[in-house]
């Protein structure tokens, strides 16, 4: 999930082959309470399946404070993984399609799983940190050549496991280096979606439980419950994204009593995307 401006985008699972689009947006505004329709980003001509001049398979998505949205496709069969850049602010224009190499994503699909995305700004331009879940490597893409930056953490976790760790990011420009990660602490559940705000707090949301929890990254790891409804059933009951007007907004899909349900919600919380921070902390 990512917003930007009037605008919230969606990335959709499609196990079955059932949606017709993995990449979608609806309003953000509208004082309607009738399920808003999904449209399809940017058009339908960005969806035919096995055209690998159409996106295949949204997974991560990211939009920057320059109003770009950053799309991770992980492609299909035929198609090979790629990151797609769209400018938001020139009529949704493609900026950039980069088809990552064989030798940095593996063209056979069951070699990948491109996924998470987050993005770092640098004083020019930014860096994006792309996650390949198979192949347990984190694909670093600059989008110009970058200058330099504060020494910063990126945060991760292990998969199958509780368990927190951060990597210095400053140690991940180095190509073909190796980077020492940290152990941080443990959550009560297994995160799949971590976020944080312009105020460092670092939201998370945990495979199969109904609560979504935070961590205020500028004190030692503490976890403490965000927000909690009762049953979800869903494996992955949530995903949350910051707006650039202090709102978090946050899904829940509710699979209990059959079938699934999606709410859509929105709080307040006083804080931006961690792409709005002017925090120099280097901790
Ligand atoms: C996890 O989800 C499954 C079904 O999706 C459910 O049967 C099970 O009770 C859940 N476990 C917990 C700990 O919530
Ligand atoms: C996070 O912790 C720091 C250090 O204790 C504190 O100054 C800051 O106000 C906290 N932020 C939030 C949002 O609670
Ligand atoms: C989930 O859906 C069930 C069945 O429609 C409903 O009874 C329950 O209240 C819902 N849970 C939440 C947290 O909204």
């Amino acid at each position: 999930m990512a917003v930007f401006g009037e605008r919230l985008f969606l990335s959709l699972d499609n196990k079955n082959s059932v949606i017709p689009a993995t990449l979608v947006w609806l309003p953000t505004s509208g004082s309607s309470t009738a399920p808003p329709k999904l449209a399809p980003f940017q058009s339908w001509h960005l969806h035919k399946k096995d055209d690998c001049n159409s996106i295949q398979k949204a997974t991560g998505i990211e939009t920057d404070t320059d109003g770009r949205l950053w799309v991770v496709d992980d492609g299909s069969m035929v198609c090979p993984g790629k990151l797609w850049v769209f400018d938001l602010l020139k009529n949704d224009k493609t900026e950039r399609i980069h088809q990552f190499p064989d030798t940095v994503v593996s063209y056979s699909y069951d070699n990948r799983r491109l996924s998470y995305i987050v993005l770092d700004k640098t004083p020019n331009d930014y860096l994006a940190y792309i996650t390949d879940a198979k192949s347990e490597h984190i694909i670093v893409y600059n989008r110009k050549m970058d200058k330099s930056w504060e020494a910063r953490q990126l945060y991760l976790r292990r998969s199958y496991s509780n368990e927190q760790y951060s990597v210095s990011v400053s140690e991940l420009k180095n190509e073909g280096g190796s980077v020492a990660v940290k152990f941080i602490g443990e959550w009560t559940a297994r995160p799949y979606r971590m976020l944080i705000d312009s105020a460092d707090v670092l939201y998370a949301a945990f495979y199969n439980q109904s609560y979504t929890s935070k961590w205020n990254i500028s004190e030692p790891f503490s976890e403490q419950r965000f927000h909690e409804v009762g049953r979800l059933d869903a494996f992955w009951p949530s995903t949350f994204a910051l707006d650039t007007n202090g709102n978090l907004w946050m899904t829940h899909s509710n699979k209990s009593g059959g079938g699934i349900r999606h709410k859509l919600l929105k709080a307040a919380v006083g804080a931006n995307s961690y792409l709005c921070s002017t925090s120099t902390d280097s901790s």
